[in-house]
């Protein structure tokens, strides 16, 4: 054991100041919306807007094919614009509007989607049982992407992205058009179209 009693009750102090602290300033803006753009900060909030275009100004995004960032897991939100802009992860609009990312406002921007409230998607049911078919091979993929699919440190959130997106990126680790990543391709080619395309139904529907 290391480190004295006080010194992790301090940083627990600190720690629960701070959420306490964040939990005021996130109030007001999710009381009152007209509010929430004071919540960005100052350096990177033409970026948001930019960003809220397509990802939507309240986390749904405006087409199936965009994903949310609002609540993703921060570590991947920091990935995926340095994958997009170095072209490790490639797609024709994302790849450009990353490249108009600088690696100094990445992290800001990531911290603040993360920071965001998943957006509430009608008729979601959360607890919902997953098919027999797929149950087994589906218990596989949550030592990463976590219990309820709503990712954490090792893996992104899965819950509640759509249908549309959920099948396309999984499609895209299976026929080698999105390398991003080392395991999740052999992950997805294991699979039959059929298993994906089931995975991909229920984890829209959490
Ligand atoms: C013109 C529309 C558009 C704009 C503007 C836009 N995005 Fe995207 N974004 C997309 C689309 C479409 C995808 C899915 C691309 C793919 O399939 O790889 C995406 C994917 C992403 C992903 C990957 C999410 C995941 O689950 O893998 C991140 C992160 C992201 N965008 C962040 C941003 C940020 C940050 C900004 C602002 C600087 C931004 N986007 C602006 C359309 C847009
Ligand atoms: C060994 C850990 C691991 C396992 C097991 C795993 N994944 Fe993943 N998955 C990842 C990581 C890490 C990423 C992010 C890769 C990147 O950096 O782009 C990912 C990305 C994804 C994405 C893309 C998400 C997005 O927003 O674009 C989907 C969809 C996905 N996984 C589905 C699954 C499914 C379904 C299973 C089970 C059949 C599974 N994964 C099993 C680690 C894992």
């Amino acid at each position: 054991m290391s480190g004295s009693p006080f010194s992790s009750a301090r940083r627990y102090a600190i720690v629960f100041g701070a959420a306490v602290l964040a939990v005021a300033i996130a109030a007001p803006a999710v009381a009152t919306p007209a509010l929430a753009d004071d919540a960005v900060p100052e350096k990177i909030k033409d970026k948001v807007q930019v960003c809220n275009s397509c990802h939507g100004a309240k986390g749904a995004p405006m087409s199936a094919t965009t994903p949310v960032i609002w609540g993703q897991q921060q570590n991947y939100l920091v990935k995926q614009i340095h994958d997009y802009r170095a072209k490790d992860r490639n797609n024709p609009i994302m790849s450009a509007i990353a490249g108009g990312v600088t690696q100094e406002d990445t992290r800001p921007l990531a911290a603040y989607f993360a920071a965001q409230p998943w957006p509430a998607t009608p008729g979601a049911n959360p607890s919902a049982p997953p098919p027999d078919s797929i149950a087994a091979k589906l218990g596989q993929c949550q030592a990463c992407h976590q219990k309820n699919f709503e990712g954490g440190a090792p893996a992104p959130r899965l819950a509640g992205l759509s249908y549309q997106y959920l099948a396309a990126s999984m499609k895209a680790f299976a026929d080698g058009t999105r390398t991003n990543n080392l395991d999740m391709p052999k992950i997805m080619q294991a699979l039959t179209e059929t298993e994906r395309d089931a995975m991909a139904k229920y984890l829209a529907g959490l």
